[in-house]
């Protein structure tokens, strides 16, 4: 389904934000760990969707209801991901760690995903060969296979996925794992207080540092997830581009800093309460100078896009520099299509913003689709926005959200 947008309609009123995906999709791989798991706060996506099926597949009983989720994963005996929901996601490829714990095996595609670049898991399978586990990868299938056991392991590169899936073998291996060079993402603080939550020991969840002592088997939990960051910011940037003031709900201040940072430099005003946020527009958006995409507690590499928008939208001239992901300037052509200047070299952009017009956009991943969204909220006149599916793995209806504090959207 299309999105129909009409631009320059300020947003006024008041959104909640949900559980993280990011948070979610690890926690829901650790789940087959331990013992029943009852979640609250999940939000419902497509790539939610997809790792139940997942779960399911491998032999767990899931039950849903609203933001709650119940999984059993007593019955499970399988470990074996086929193509199906596992190619379609990125994040499948945490179920290797949690394969690898639970039965010392796993058989699963090599992920899918957002095509945001080549996206290996080079880091992911010399972790797990140093923890003593062989890993294999042929004819697209990676299959792995040893009991896991502790022991220093340091990432080249701080990597959210490789740092979730070390942590899921490391909690019921035998020994101590000492992660060095770990991310420090909130998502991985999230997995890490989940699995606490069933037994494990970890020290130091959320540092670069991350010791993991083995237990011999996990219990169940009941854990209510993190709110998304990465939508409270794309809500943040909605309001900037399209003006207006909103208040929004269950964000976590540190979360949200480095966003925060960059929109005050486009001359919007941002307060933090004990539970939410206030976004008031600016009448001229500036330019922030020089965002980099960085490694949290830096400036999101998932909320770029949205920015980029946020600029196109502005009079001024900035530079995105993307330093995470190889591939992420694809909205740079349909920004150009609406009137923007952008000039790409390597890693860099330079943005110069003009007054943005409507017109047919196609998303190509996810972030980028919401950015498309926020763009044609500022912009003159009517945008279709086709591939709005991408948008969906991320974002519970992003249209509905944003309509219900004054923005048009319909679907066609
Ligand atoms: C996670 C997030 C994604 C976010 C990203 C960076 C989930 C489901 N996805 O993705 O939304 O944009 O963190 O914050 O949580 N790399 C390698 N080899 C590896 C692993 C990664 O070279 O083995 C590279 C990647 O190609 C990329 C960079 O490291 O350039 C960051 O990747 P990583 O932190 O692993 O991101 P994901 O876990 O895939």
């Amino acid at each position: 389904m299309d999105y129909i947008v009409s631009g320059k309609y300020p947003l006024n009123g008041k959104l909640r934000v949900y559980g993280a995906k990011n948070a979610v999709l690890p926690i829901l791989a650790g789940s087959i760990l331990g013992g029943v798991v009852f979640l609250k706060n999940c939000p419902r996506l497509s790539d939610v969707s997809y790792t139940l099926e997942i779960l399911r597949r491998l032999g767990c009983r899931v039950a849903e209801s609203g933001d709650e989720i119940i999984i059993n994963p007593a019955p499970a005996n399988s470990w074996r991901l086929d193509a199906g929901p596992a190619g379609e996601m990125r994040s499948s490829v945490n179920f290797l760690g949690a394969l690898i714990g639970r039965y010392g095996r796993a058989e699963l595609p090599m992920p899918g995903g957002c095509r945001l670049g080549s996206r290996p898991i080079d880091l992911h399978i010399k972790a797990f060969r140093e923890m003593g586990v062989e890993v294999d990868v042929s004819g697209g299938i990676i299959y792995a296979e040893g009991q896991p056991r502790g022991t220093d392991v340091h990432l080249d590169f701080p990597s959210v996925g490789a740092t979730e899936n070390v942590i899921l073998a490391a909690v019921t291996a035998k020994g101590i794992t000492t992660l060095s060079n770990a991310a420090r993402e909130p998502e991985i603080a999230d997995l890490c207080n989940f699995l606490s939550a069933m037994g494990a020991r970890i020290h130091g969840a959320g540092t670069a540092t991350v010791r993991i002592e083995g237990v011999p088997f996990l219990r169940g939990c009941e854990y209510s997830v993190m709110p998304d960051r990465i939508v409270a910011a794309t809500y943040m940037c909605a309001a900037v581009a399209a003006g207006g003031e909103i208040e929004i709900e269950n964000v976590i201040r540190p979360h949200l800093e480095a966003v925060a940072d960059a929109l005050r430099r486009c001359g919007a005003e941002i307060y933090f309460s004990s539970y939410g946020a206030a976004v008031r527009a600016p009448r001229v958006i500036h330019s922030p100078g020089i965002v980099r995409t960085e490694v949290y507690p830096g400036f999101p590499t998932d909320c770029q896009s949205q920015l980029m928008a946020v600029m196109a939208c502005g009079r001024e001239s900035g530079v995105v520099v993307e330093n995470i992901f190889e591939s992420r300037f694809k909205i740079v052509p349909e920004l150009r299509r609406m009137g923007a200047e952008i000039r790409c070299q390597g890693p860099t952009a330079i943005v110069r913003g003009g007054s943005l017009h409507g017109c047919e956009l196609k998303a190509e991943d996810l972030r980028g689709g919401a950015a498309l969204v926020i763009a044609a909220l500022g912009a003159e006149g009517e945008s279709r926005i086709s591939g709005t599916d991408y948008i969906a793995r991320g974002y519970q209806d992003l249209a509905g959200e944003l309509r219900s504090v004054g923005a048009r959207i319909s679907f066609q």
